[in-house]
């Protein structure tokens, strides 16, 4: 089963999992730096929790899952027409002051997270926010039909390094915010995209 169909399947659990769980900290960091009314990507929307919150603080967002029953629970639940959408076909580019990537991208094998990630770094504006969570740890596992790729400050690192115009801002970890998952560790980040400048050669008129 591929992570996606875990969510087809058990879309009404994950949802009553994690639909009321308290993201302020996190929703602080990333939107303390956009400016009011910024277009945010909630990539990979899943319940449609914080594309709620961020619809309530006045952005404007696009929110997108590659699970149907995740698309259609959002849906319903947001009031917007969330987009069903793999990571692995993104299609925007410039589109966005904000994407959100929280604890989505994990779902993406190591090898294929450089080609995932140089698309979503590409729908953002110039000096668009990046905010991405993975679990906190090393390699790849699998658990109950989803896959993880866990990922430490320094591999986070390396897959930021090769991307054309971002540069990391912050790293910072945190705890499981559920209750009964309070020692599972998460690694949090904040990149940035700056549009290289166009390299002009000087010529003697
Ligand atoms: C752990 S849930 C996180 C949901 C939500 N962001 C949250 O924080 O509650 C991962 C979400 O990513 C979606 N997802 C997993 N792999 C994906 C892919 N390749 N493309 C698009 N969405 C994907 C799943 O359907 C699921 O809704």
């Amino acid at each position: 089963m591929t992570s996606i169909a875990y969510y087809d399947q058990h879309c009404d659990a994950f949802v009553a999992n994690t639909a009321s769980v308290d993201m302020t900290e996190l929703y602080t960091a990333f939107l303390s730096r956009l400016k009011p009314g910024a277009h945010i990507l909630d990539a990979g929307c899943g319940s449609g929790r914080d594309t709620c919150h961020f619809l309530k603080q006045g952005y404007h967002v696009t929110a997108i899952d590659g699970s149907v029953a995740m698309v259609r629970h959002a849906s319903a639940f947001t009031g917007i027409n969330v987009r069903q959408l793999t990571f692995e076909n993104l299609d925007y580019q410039a589109a966005f002051e904000g994407i959100w990537a929280c604890a989505s991208l994990l779902h993406i094998p190591l090898s294929e997270l450089p080609d995932v990630m140089a698309r979503m770094s590409e729908a953002l504006k110039n000096n668009g926010i990046w905010y991405l969570s993975f679990k906190y740890g090393a390699g790849e596992v699998s658990r109950d039909g989803r896959s993880f790729t866990n990922l430490t400050e320094e591999s986070l690192g390396e897959l930021v390094d090769a991307l054309s115009g971002i540069s990391l801002l912050s790293t910072w970890q945190t705890s499981d915010k559920r209750s009964d998952r309070e020692d599972e560790r998460w690694l949090n980040a904040l990149c940035k995209y700056s549009k290289t400048p166009v390299q002009t050669t000087w010529q003697p008129a």
